[in-house]
């Protein structure tokens, strides 16, 4: 949420500041600035709502200078105006500071400061910073920084200038991620290593509670009682291209169709057929540990809390250990019970997402082991964790979360492997598996190929004002994730029911008006699913069935999206496909902006 970037070398700053806030929008895009060092002592900075395209038409054609900070910014204090866009300054213009967290005693520290005559000028928590830095007193703008720091608290990752010490950034980070990207005597500043890849590919992550100064010829990291730390470089493993459409309109739909090779790329030396099993290495657990677990609690927010709860299915239909998933953003806040016999699995995309982060260092703090399903290389999450399972997913842009998600279920199908083959899974029934985990990237091939015909599907949808996704068991937590990506991008309500919890309630809603996407595999409940879809016909509303080609429709007469059968334990990864093309082909046909959607952001790094 909200994209940082900083630089400081010999070339201009101003293009390099705004094409890495262009790679860095989907974290935020309500507004944008820059501020650059410019000759004789002065800052310049230039502040907008909206894109980073009306920041780069906003500036003056000559904008020289060749140290600068950058922000793309997601609101949390103040709407997203000029006056609340970052970078903030001090009252002399000597400091500037972009931010990406929140301060959680900003009242207290602005009170105090237009106590002391200081006049505010935005709304935000972070324009405290910057007259805390610029009032310290300190000798260096390093011990300001300390200093300023250390009156707030919250979350934070900052990048600071001052035009007094042009030949230096300072930067720190508590709870939001902030990477130093390390080039040819310049130096580059960002929270995403998407803004980075086109320069350097030599990157060092800052660590909470770490600071740093930024040279154009190298950086110091050091602590709150300045002592240095040791940050080596390490190698960014993202190719620069990875970044682009490559010809696709959007993101979302680059990143449906990258699905096939992302699930190739995490089961890559990770299926072991002839004993039917998963080597897990990162997890760092041993078969004795694994049998140890007697329980498996899944955390994550959002969509990720829906792949949570496929992963959980499959966890106790394949090893038969209870396990459920949980909303993170919730956990926390119940003092929960953590269990020694429990395995606590995190599992996010960016890594970063705040809520999921806290509930791992809850667990950690009482003693629990938590390993992570995470996307992002080297994020905070994946730090954090005892051990984990890269997703290998590669670069997800999109704020609609589609490769990734799909990477998180056939994790969690390797995770539930590695349990189930230290208790009662046979030989055989891991092969089974292998197999079918094997044959899915095709599988998923043909559900693409029919992206006509789901597309016709979604022009239909998209016409009513409100829509019902229901399922059962295994089908239950894709209507979630279906209901989830059809309102995340195309605005429409759509909302996700158990099809056995129709009758005691929501069925009052159906008539014409109100269509169903209803999910029926071909398993034990097809026959009770279509019970429940003829008492929706009957009552006049329309009825869409994601289902496979053998379930037996039937008198009833519906419109079917077919995807080949794999597993059952699987069905829930294949089941998923189509629904996130009917969204994105709903918004396509309702005109909206589907990479970035209104009021939302790509990384959550905010409670
Ligand atoms: C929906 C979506 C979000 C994320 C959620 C968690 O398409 O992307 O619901 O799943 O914000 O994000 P990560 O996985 O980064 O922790």
């Amino acid at each position: 949420m909200c994209g940082i970037v900083g630089y400081i070398g010999g070339q201009n700053a101003a293009p390099i500041l705004l094409e890495g806030l262009t790679r860095l929008e989907y974290r935020g895009y309500d507004s944008a600035g820059i501020a650059v060092l410019g000759p004789k002592d002065t800052t310049q900075v230039h502040r907008v709502v909206g894109r980073v395209r009306n920041l780069t038409a906003a500036l003056p054609k000559r904008l020289t200078g060749k140290v600068g900070i950058g922000h793309t910014r997601w609101a949390t204090h103040g709407p997203a105006s000029e006056d609340n866009a970052h970078p903030h300054t001090s009252e002399d213009g000597r400091i500037s500071v972009v931010h990406n967290g929140i301060i959680d005693n900003a009242d207290a520290l602005r009170a105090q400061l237009a106590d002391a005559g200081v006049k505010l000028t935005s709304e935000t928590d972070t324009e405290v910073l910057a007259h805390l830095i610029a009032r310290s007193g300190a000798d260096t703008l390093e011990d300001a920084v300390v200093e300023a720091v250390s009156r707030i608290t919250g979350t934070y990752a900052i990048a600071v200038t001052d035009s007094a010490h042009p030949d230096r950034l300072v930067i720190a980070r508590n709870g939001s991620p902030l990477i130093i990207g390390v080039g040819e005597r310049e130096m580059f500043v960002a929270s995403d290593l998407a803004a980075l890849v086109r320069h350097t590919s030599q990157v060092a992550h800052l660590d909470d509670g770490e600071f740093a100064t930024v040279f154009a010829t190298g950086y110091r990291t050091f602590t709150v009682d300045e002592s240095d730390t040791t940050k080596p470089t390490t190698e960014i493993d993202i190719a620069a291209e990875d970044l682009d459409l490559g010809g696709f309109p959007h993101y979302m739909a680059k990143e449906i169709q990258e699905q096939p090779e992302s699930i190739e790329r995490i089961i890559r030396g990770r299926l072991d057929h002839r004993f039917g099993v998963a080597r897990l290495d990162g997890l760092n657990l041993t078969p004795r540990e694994l049998r140890g677990f007697s329980r498996v609690k899944i955390l994550g927010c959002g969509s990720a809390y829906y792949v949570g709860q496929i992963g959980a299915t499959m966890i106790e239909e394949l090893a038969r250990i209870p396990a459920d998933a949980e909303a993170a953003s919730e956990f926390r806040y119940r003092n929960p019970i953590i269990e020694a016999d429990t395995l606590y699995i995190a599992v996010s995309q960016s890594g970063e997402t705040i809520d999921t982060a806290f509930a791992v260092e809850e667990i950690k703090r009482k003693g629990g082991r938590v390993v992570g399903l995470v996307n992002v290389v080297g994020s905070t999450i994946a730090r954090a964790c005892d051990g984990g399972v890269y997703l290998h997913a590669g670069p997800e842009i999109a704020v609609a979360s589609t490769k990734a998600l799909t990477n998180m279920a056939v994790g969690f199908a390797l995770i539930a492997l590695s349990l189930g083959r230290v208790r009662d899974l046979s030989n055989a029934d891991g092969q089974r598996i292998i197999a079918a985990i094997r044959a899915l990237p095709d599988q998923i091939r043909t559900i693409l190929a029919a992206e006509g015909e789901i597309a016709e599907h979604a022009k239909v949808a998209a016409s009513a004002n409100s829509l019902f996704f229901i399922g059962r068991v295994r089908g239950f937590p894709v209507a979630r994730e279906g209901a989830q990506k059809f309102k995340e991008i195309s605005y429409r309500h759509a909302e996700a029911y158990q099809t056995s919890e129709l009758k005691h309630g929501p069925l009052a809603l159906i008539d014409e008006s109100l269509p169903t996407v209803a999910i029926v595999p071909a398993d034990e409940l097809a026959d009770r699913n279509l019970a429940a879809m003829q008492q929706i016909r009957a009552r006049g509303g329309a009825v869409l069935a994601v289902t496979h080609e053998d379930v037996d429709f039937g008198e009833l007469d519906v419109p079917r999206i077919v995807v080949p059968r794999t597993e059952p334990e699987l069905d829930p990864i294949l089941l998923t496909i189509p629904l996130q093309l009917l969204a994105y082909h709903a918004a396509l046909t309702l005109g909206y902006d589907i990479d970035k959607p209104r009021n939302l952001a790509k990384s959550v790094t905010v409670e």
